[in-house]
């Protein structure tokens, strides 16, 4: 049955996972994507076309809390070459600033162009006439042009949730023009920051020699491209509920009883990426206790590590990294039932994870660079009090609306100790000033109003088509 809507990401809202008792089940995969889109999947006959992860194959599309998914396979190989290998190991570093060195293997785009083009195919079979496809993240950069060129009828939307770098890095790219030309396939390109958004169409004007104007790209065949930008949220008025309720309060009160009731609690909520600074905080926490600014009887670190992409060799050093850092901190300054650093290597489901946020004083959010990063808002969104400190890096994409945070640089580790020190200190009403703020922020943009503003992009954009004037022309 031909759909009026496709989604095409990476992975599924699910993942097939292995259950207890052997067999094989679907489980809900972490993340906010679904929260966004399934309000609109709802509301438009849609269908979502994803990789549940593993190497199953041959799996038939099926209904899942009422949204329709259509699971794509994946050979162990592609998982090597497509996901850990170009995705991971080559895209994601380089468009995080080359935070670690990306690699280029040709063998690996091979397997990129593959994948995408699979993923291009499946769209094209499962769209109605004249259907909306809304194409998702970096893997799959190379889906607009391709479904293009297979269905020219399409209305096709992409949106990236990294930083899109600017020029002088992303040139490095030995398949540079071919990744601008995939993205040109859409009507609309969305984008984190508005930043982002330049970065895109000054590269299509350089690389492609299209031509561009504020955020248009006119290309020779009449079409007009849109590159805007569309800040990603959470959905805050869920998060604030849970926090509200009453399981979560109790939760809340139990882990700070289970932490020996400190003072203060410091938080961190990170996938185990290096892109995350989680090393850098850690240590300056550890300075702070060495100095005798904080006392381990009054305050303790919390960091939650979700374990990501364990296969790729940049994560599991960065994971030995970090271990070796957490005893290190603990065997120096920890005492008997009194841990500086309590770690996790896991992830939480969502009630989980506001309770955590319920029980933090101190909110720590370091990336070195990051699209959005919605731990940020999804604290935020949690305190409802307006209380709670948050700390955060001005290189998270967040930063350019949470002003009243404590912003810090990662790579100062000087610099994140005064902000660290300052936030464990602040007083009742400027941590309330600031908290207020931030709340007002968050709640007025949150993850609905994304997606809706996005899908009126989508349906507005193309719309100079017909009698295209480029300038100048
Ligand atoms: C980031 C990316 C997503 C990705 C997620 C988890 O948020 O933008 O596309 O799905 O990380 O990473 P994983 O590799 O497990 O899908």
């Amino acid at each position: 049955m031909p759909y009026d809507l496709v989604i095409v990401a990476n992975r599924l809202p699910v993942d097939r996972v292995e259950l207890a008792d052997g067999t094989k089940g679907w489980r809900t995969s972490p993340g906010g994507l679904v929260t966004a889109i399934e309000p609109v999947m709802r509301a438009n006959h849609g269908i979502w076309i994803g990789w549940p992860g593993g190497t199953d194959s041959d799996l038939e599309p099926f209904e899942s809390d009422g949204l329709e998914l259509a699971p794509m396979s994946m050979s162990a190989q592609e998982i090597e070459e497509f996901y850990e290998g170009f995705s991971n190991a080559t895209l994601w570093p380089l468009y995080h600033d080359l935070v670690a060195k990306p690699e280029f293997h040709r063998e690996w785009w091979d397997s990129y162009v593959q994948v995408n083009q699979r993923f291009a195919e499946r769209a094209a079979e499962l769209a109605a006439e004249g259907a909306t496809v809304w194409v998702h993240d970096y893997q799959l950069q190379l889906v607009p042009q391709m479904l293009r060129t297979l269905r020219p009828d399409l209305r096709i939307g992409f949106y990236l949730h990294i930083p899109f770098p600017p020029a002088e890095l992303f040139q490095q790219l030995p398949w540079r023009r071919q990744i601008l030309e995939g993205l040109l396939g859409a009507d609309l390109v969305g984008f984190q920051l508005a930043g982002a958004a330049q970065n895109f169409v000054r590269l299509v004007r350089q690389r492609v020699g299209h031509k561009t104007h504020r955020d248009l790209v006119y290309l020779p065949d009449g079409r007009t491209v849109r590159a805007a930008p569309f800040p990603i949220s959470i959905d805050a008025r869920g998060f604030e509920e849970m926090a509200r309720s009453e399981s979560v309060v109790a939760r809340a009160a139990e882990l700070r009883e289970a932490l020996g009731n400190p003072r203060k609690v410091f938080l961190g909520v990170d996938r185990l990426d290096y892109t995350k600074g989680i090393y850098a905080r850690l240590r300056a926490f550890a300075e702070l206790m060495g100095e005798g600014h904080i006392d381990v009887e009054d305050a303790v670190f919390v960091q939650v590590a979700a374990p990501s992409r364990e296969q790729v060799e940049q994560y599991r050093l960065l994971r030995d990294e970090i271990e070796r850092l957490v005893g290190r901190i603990n065997g120096d300054h920890g005492r008997i039932g009194r841990p500086a650093i309590h770690y996790l290597h896991s992830s939480y489901p969502r009630e989980e994870m506001a309770a955590m946020y319920a029980a933090a004083d101190v909110m720590v959010v370091t990336p070195y660079r990051d699209g959005m990063n919605l731990v940020a808002k999804e604290y935020v969104a949690c305190r409802y009090q307006d209380d709670g400190a948050l700390v955060l890096s001005e290189f998270a994409g967040a930063a350019d609306e949470l002003r009243q945070a404590w912003l810090v640089n990662p790579h100062d580790i000087n610099g994140m100790k005064s902000a660290l020190l300052e936030a464990y200190q602040a007083d009742e009403k400027e941590v309330t000033r600031r908290m207020r703020a931030m709340r007002k922020q968050v709640t007025q943009h949150d993850v609905q109003a994304w997606a809706a503003s996005f899908m009126t992009g989508l349906s507005d954009a193309g719309v100079h088509d017909k009698d295209v004037r480029t300038p100048g022309a």
